[in-house]
């Protein structure tokens, strides 16, 4: 007789109940480290004070390790081999594409990173490895996806690698108001939860400007107002200015990259409520590594212009009170990789508990689910844990010694 083990097993039984004894948890609002325990039942926090009775719960006992909520990236893209770029992209099957997000998922997941968006995936590749995760087929991250993401022909969201005769436009390619709620309506069937579209051009696409504005107000504004409809939250890439002001103006939920924000249209932002999703640590990837690994030359090039400016206007925008999450673009680099944005994000003016709620707090007002984000009675047991002080140095993020998502222990070292 054969026995078959399947190695994912453990990840489809129920979660435990555990109560915590770590040596601090860190409350992400006050930047207070205070010796409490905390008591996990079917992936909730249901206590947390001194001397709690174990009740049969198992005993974690983590006397070095100090515990905060678990991370929160509002900008990946976990399908697809990050390895491909440029031409070498377009010969990667959807199929294929799911797998290596498997693999990703879980590298993201044992990186801390216990809640993910996913902001841009053709044939709903991203639905799919959503699903498997909240099966418990297989372990990653809470995934909110977006499916194809909305752009205009020969934009940042099209694909433009290929010439006339050979070319597809990409999945979320529309040209007026009312193709755009369509595929809004079309993203929403198929299982997304959010809606990402294009608003200026970008680094990584082939022959689009950052600088210019993709879609017009009309069509931004009814990309909005179709999907605040259906209670979908709208994510904007956008590099250049007047992109930005345009899609604030539309009533986005969130600014992607932000790359050439001033100080009027971050005051802008701030008075409507949106966030701002700011990758600042990929540029040193882009430019230190894209050459080797087959990033075009003209990406390259618009990286050159790009990655200070943004690094500067984080910065400002940090000054001025902006609300501002942290999202990394992981998938540009290596997956589990995305804590090393913390210590650009302290480099460049934020101390490094603003830092953390960025990826805590304000990630999960983002995403709008009012039980992530925080070490509090009621909110889903995602917790994470380094054994130093991340308020002395921030790079311990980096290192993750211990991950619960949902209850469900995924690492402890
Ligand atoms: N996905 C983005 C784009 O292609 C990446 C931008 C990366 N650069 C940066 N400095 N954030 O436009």
């Amino acid at each position: 007789m054969r026995f078959i083990f399947f190695l994912t097993l453990s990840l489809t039984l129920p979660s435990e109940s555990y109560l915590i004894k770590p040596k601090y948890v860190l409350d992400v609002v006050t930047g207070q480290l205070t010796k409490l325990e905390v008591k996990v039942e079917d992936g909730i926090i249901s206590e947390i004070g001194i001397n709690l009775t174990s009740n049969g719960s198992e005993v974690l006992s983590l006397p070095n390790t100090i515990i905060m909520p678990g991370f929160i990236d509002t900008h990946v893209h976990l399908i697809g081999n990050n390895e491909l770029n440029g031409y070498e992209s377009v010969g990667e099957s959807s199929y294929l594409a799911t797998l290596y997000g498997v693999k990703n998922a879980e590298a993201t997941l044992l990186a801390g990173f216990t809640t993910v968006r996913n902001v841009g995936a053709s044939n709903y590749t991203d639905v799919a490895l959503k699903s498997a995760i909240n099966r418990g087929v297989i372990a990653g991250p809470r995934m909110y996806v977006s499916g194809p993401p909305l752009g205009i022909t020969g934009g940042h969201c099209d694909n433009n690698l290929m010439p006339y005769e050979r070319s597809r436009p990409n999945q979320g390619v529309v040209d007026s108001p009312w193709q755009a709620r369509q595929k809004v309506r079309e993203n929403r069937k198929f299982g997304a939860d959010l809606i990402k579209f294009c608003a200026t051009g970008g680094v990584m696409s082939k022959n689009t400007d950052v600088n210019a504005k993709q879609f017009t107000y009309e069509e931004m504004k009814a990309i909005v107002d179709e999907a605040h409809n259906h209670g979908m939250r709208v994510a904007a890439h956008a590099h250049g200015l007047e992109g930005i002001r345009t899609a604030l103006l539309a009533g986005v939920d969130s600014i992607e990259h932000s790359s050439f924000i001033n100080e009027e249209v971050t005051l802008l932002a701030i008075q409507n409520g949106a966030f701002l999703s700011m990758d600042i640590y990929v540029s040193d990837y882009i430019l230190g590594e894209g050459a080797k690994k087959g990033i075009l030359e003209e990406s390259l090039e618009k990286e050159r212009k790009v990655g200070l400016e943004q690094r500067k206007n984080f910065k400002k925008a940090v000054e001025l009170g902006a609300k501002i999450t942290f999202g990394t673009d992981a998938g540009i680099y290596k997956h589990g990789e995305n804590a090393k944005q913390f210590a650009y994000m302290v480099e460049w003016g934020m101390s490094p508990l603003q830092a953390i709620q960025a990826a805590t707090i304000t990630g999960s007002e983002l995403i709008g689910n009012n039980n992530l984000g925080k070490i509090k009675v009621g909110y889903v047991a995602d917790i994470v844990g380094v054994n130093s002080n991340p308020l002395k140095d921030i790079r311990v993020l980096e290192d993750v010694s211990f991950v619960m998502k949902e209850g469900t222990v995924f690492k402890s070292q």
